[in-house]
């Protein structure tokens, strides 16, 4: 069971600890973006950095004086990923290359406009999902026939198992989700199978054959993998002859049907999302958390998972 947090601090906190630092600037040490501590242990850095990501995090620079010993990286900002762009949104990932630590969960951030579809797929490990601007329609089938086809807004979740065929497509003028694959080498190869690069490398006379259908049909297949692809959306109702993935076996958690509960300590709110609330999601638990100004997750760890925290300055659904 992999682990996910999503959390958010409220605007007022940014805000409080922006005002902090400004008072303490101009002495040369952490908050200016030095290796110093005032005290004599440091000293400043004469070149060879970049001095905006050194203000941004003072504790990489020796502030935490609590530290001990090599500290690996715990983190990667998705601003240092390259964004693949894509008539119809882009896409970022991070990957076990990108984060050693993270060996058995990768991310990816996705925006949609409205009409685009991430093309039809499947993928050898699970996917996990969080809407958090606009809303978009998610379709699925599985290997027995059952589909499933629901419009996800702010704060829900979806869950594909490993081998359900699946799509997204974006429903408001501008849409984007968190995407979470159960395995941190999530770019290895045969990880994705697109079902557009198959029909692109196979033969238009092999194709016709297969499906009943004349050649020109497959005359206008876009190029393989075309990832996102610009659309319209359709009013057509969708049906299949095994049935709608619904109840517990439905692919979508609706954030609606679960409000956000008030923690003991008030310092935030908490929704835990795991196979108790969420049956499908069998490989990836999550729990959405918004801190307060001064709030503080309690000290803990997970023995039976890797957690992965996800940062979004928005308040959450
Ligand atoms: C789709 O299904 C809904 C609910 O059953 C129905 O109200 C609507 O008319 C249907 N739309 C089309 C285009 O068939
Ligand atoms: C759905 O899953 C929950 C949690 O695992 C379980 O308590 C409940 O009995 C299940 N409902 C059905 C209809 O199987």
């Amino acid at each position: 069971m992999k682990l996910l947090q999503v959390s958010s601090a409220i605007l007022a906190a940014s805000c409080a600890s922006a005002t902090a630092i400004k008072r303490r600037q101009g002495g040369g040490g952490f908050e200016d973006g030095q290796p110093s501590d005032g005290n004599g242990k440091g000293a400043p850095i004469l070149g060879g950095t970049n001095h905006q990501i050194d203000l941004q995090n003072p504790d990489n620079l020796g502030r935490q004086s609590t530290d001990a010993g090599v500290v690996p990286n715990l983190k990667w900002s998705f601003s240092d990923s390259r964004t693949r762009i894509l008539t119809g949104g882009w896409v970022r990932e991070q990957v076990v290359t990108d984060l050693p630590s993270s060996h058995d969960i990768a991310g990816a951030q996705q925006h949609l406009t409205k009409g685009s579809i991430r093309e039809l797929h499947w993928h050898r490990v699970a996917e996990w999902g969080y809407v958090y601007a606009g809303s978009i329609l998610i379709s699925a089938v599985n290997e027995d026939g059952q589909f499933e086809y629901a419009k996800l807004e702010e704060g829900d979740i979806w869950y594909f198992p490993k081998g359900a065929a699946h799509t997204v497509q974006g429903l408001e003028d501008d849409n984007e989700f968190l995407l979470i694959f159960d395995d941190g080498n999530f770019d290895a190869v045969g990880t994705t199978f697109n079902v557009d690069d198959w029909i692109t490398h196979t033969p238009k006379s092999v194709l016709a054959k297969n499906f009943g259908l004349p050649e020109s049909v497959f005359g206008s297949v876009p190029s393989p993998n075309p990832y996102i692809l610009p659309a319209t959306l359709d009013a057509h109702n969708v049906t299949g002859g095994n049935g709608q993935l619904r109840g517990n076996a439905s692919y979508a958690y609706y954030a609606k049907d679960h409000p956000l509960e008030t923690v003991p300590g008030e310092g935030g709110t908490l929704r835990i999302v795991d196979s108790t609330t969420f049956p499908v999601a069998k490989t990836i638990a999550a729990t959405v958390v918004t801190l307060s100004p001064g709030g503080l997750r309690e000290l803990h760890w997970h023995p039976n998972g890797s957690p992965l925290r996800f940062q979004t300055p928005k308040p959450l659904v």
